[in-house]
């Protein structure tokens, strides 16, 4: 029996950080249930597609190669466009015009390339938003990364945001009596201990304090102030409906300290202080979903995340 009654959520999703994909480069991706093809083309621009050509079926992220902004099949030649369409068949007169490969919605955001999943196929219904200090001098300038796969869903670790009450079991730190979340019609807003030293980033405190927001199921940013004020990007990118490959990029307010001297001693900080995710691995991998939780009125506002959710399917 699934533990999960949800699907794949229809979002935005991490599939590789944007200077992992350089131009000419082919990867084989495994998401969504699904095989997959991504290449950056030579104007720079990404795609994916379906792996498996639409002529015999070979595997184009399998010896497939990019020329210009396609990439060309390693078993016929056929070469198929960014959009999915057929660009050329090097022994054919006339191309067929029901010749298409299937092709997903890219952008690249904040050094990312998210990937637009539908279960129907249906166009993206919002868009991914910058996240603060990406692209800025005083920050980071490329995402310090840690990643694992999960044996879980994206709906069940972001729900994790709102559970207050796990907060002091789990991760050690009392639940905060500031706290608040805002559900938004594609997003929605958390935040937990004291949101104006947040909200003034650059300052220096030792108290933690988070604000986040989450845009769909697949991706979410967090600001934290503390000895370092930092942005935590997370990717949740389903491998299948029980698997989640999860992504966190970190970068921070450096100001006008060198960036080399400063990355070892960023992840030190977060790892020592801010890397609460691997605390949850055990309960999320282990845990069932209750469809109708015993809640009492203590607990965080787990029934409003829900209903929230229910839009991404
Ligand atoms: S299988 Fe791809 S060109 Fe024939
Ligand atoms: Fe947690």
């Amino acid at each position: 029996m699934a533990r999960f009654p949800f699907g794949i959520p229809n979002s935005w999703y991490v599939v590789a950080y944007s200077d992992e994909l350089v131009r000419g480069q082919v990867e084989r991706l495994r998401y969504f249930d699904r095989d997959l093809v991504a290449f950056r083309g030579e104007s720079g621009q990404v795609a994916v597609l379906d792996a498996f050509c639409p002529h015999l079926g070979a595997n184009l992220a399998v010896g497939g190669k990019v020329i210009g902004d396609t990439i060309r099949c390693p078993f016929h030649g056929w070469r198929w466009s960014t959009q999915g369409s057929c660009a050329e068949i090097p022994y054919a007169k006339r191309i067929p015009p029901n010749a298409r490969v299937e092709s997903y919605p890219v952008v690249e955001r904040n050094g990312m390339v998210f990937v637009w999943y539908h279960a129907d196929g249906n166009a993206p219904s919002f868009e991914i938003p910058e996240v603060a200090g990406w692209g800025r001098d005083d920050w980071l300038g490329s995402w310090l990364r840690w990643e694992w796969t999960i044996k879980t869903h994206p709906q069940e670790m972001a729900e994790n945001g709102i559970d207050w009450a796990h907060f002091e079991i789990v991760h050690g730190f009392p639940i905060p009596e500031d706290r608040s979340c805002e559900f938004r019609p594609n997003s929605f807003l958390w935040q937990v201990g004291g949101a104006k030293s947040v909200s003034t980033l650059g300052g220096q405190t030792d108290e933690l304090t988070m604000e986040g927001e989450n845009w769909g199921m697949g991706f979410s940013w967090l600001k934290q102030a503390g000895t370092y004020d930092t942005v935590v990007a997370t990717g949740l990118t389903p491998l299948d409906g029980e698997t989640t490959h999860v992504r966190m990029g970190v970068i921070a307010h450096i100001g006008d300290r060198e960036e080399e001297g400063e990355r070892e001693a960023i992840r030190a900080y977060m790892e020592e202080h801010a890397v609460f995710a691997e605390q949850d691995f055990a309960i999320w991998e282990n845990k069932k979903f209750r469809p109708t939780p015993g809640l009492c009125e203590e607990d965080g506002p787990i029934v409003d995340y829900r209903r929230w959710a229910a839009q991404f399917y």
